[in-house]
């Protein structure tokens, strides 16, 4: 047995995120397309006797708001994959986090994936990736995603994908925001009457499948954007900065706040990270996209 293993994964983002009517569970049924953006965490998993979880900041990130007792979603990724297999002790988690904290950009998500696969590492148990993906979907909708990486179509609560043809390589700027916003009462505003739908997003998926960068800008769709923007009209501004900007298309990043903005290659995502940033957008970040899912970086 190896000594710690660290594993990063991915931020997402929902290219296309179809909302329909609330589920008797309480969920919302989805449509929805993700793609992995180049914004990791990296977990690192110790065996260990006690239980412990330790948060670093990856930059400007703000990891304050991360709980470190049992409710840390990475802790419980953790104690889960290990009942199942019997393994005695506990482990240490130390999480770096470079994805923006409740950002819509499923961070925890992302550490909830990285510690399932590490902790297999470590204790080398060769958990089948189907009991991963059973025990992701049970932690979170968007847990199954981080796992898998690249460009998925989501349905179900968001828990069940399936890759999708993309021929791109895309590249986003990325405007995190300064306060959070909460993933529930976003989904509450939507059900105070937007309108939403979970038809397929035909037009988006013929532009990803061709790499077609002007076509993937017009058909970027998110249908928690006016109940995001309702909850937090000072976000307004970022996203009309967007619209009047050299992007190819703007988008919230699932419930937000962060926004995304498409540039048409590496070349103009820098260019358009200067011009947001001259717009007031201090923070912006320059993402490629699509990248792989949890993996193995060192151990
Ligand atoms: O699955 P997850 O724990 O990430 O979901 C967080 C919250 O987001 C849920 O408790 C629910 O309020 C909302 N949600 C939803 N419909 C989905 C996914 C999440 O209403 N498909």
């Amino acid at each position: 047995m190896t000594d710690s293993v660290t594993v990063r994964a991915p931020a997402k983002i929902n290219l296309h995120l179809g909302v329909g009517p609330v589920r008797a569970d309480g969920y919302h049924p989805l449509t929805t397309v993700y793609q992995a953006i180049g914004l990791y965490d990296d977990v690192t998993a110790h065996a260990s006797a006690d239980w412990s979880v330790e948060v670093t900041a990856v930059g400007s990130v703000d990891v304050s708001g991360v709980p470190l007792d049992e409710s840390n979603i990475a802790l419980r990724a953790a104690v889960q994959l290990m009942e199942r297999h019997a393994v005695p002790g506990a482990c240490r988690l130390e999480i770096a986090k470079g994805i923006p904290v409740a950002g819509g950009l499923a961070g925890g998500s992302a550490d909830a994936a990285a510690t399932l696969v590490a902790v297999d590492r470590l204790f080398d148990l060769r958990a089948s990736d189907e009991e991963l993906v059973e025990i992701a979907a049970g932690l979170g909708s968007d847990v199954p995603f981080a796992l898998v990486g690249g460009t998925a179509a989501g349905s179900g609560r968001g828990e069940l994908v399936a890759r999708v043809p993309d021929a791109g390589s895309w590249w986003w700027v990325v405007l995190p925001s300064a306060e959070g916003l909460s993933t529930p009462a976003v989904y509450h505003a939507f059900d105070d009457g937007f309108p939403g739908s979970t038809a397929r997003p035909e037009a988006l998926l013929t532009a990803l499948a061709a790499g077609d960068a002007d076509g993937l800008g017009s058909a970027l769709e998110n249908d928690l954007e006016g109940p995001a923007l309702l909850l937090r009209p000072d976000l307004r501004p970022v996203h009309d900065a967007i619209r009047d900007s050299s992007a190819l298309g703007e988008l919230l990043s699932g419930s937000g706040p962060t926004f995304l903005a498409l540039a048409r290659d590496a070349r103009h995502a820098r260019a358009l990270a200067a011009e947001l940033r001259g717009a007031g957008h201090r923070d912006a970040l320059v993402a490629p996209a699509p990248v792989a899912g949890a993996h193995v970086v060192e151990y």
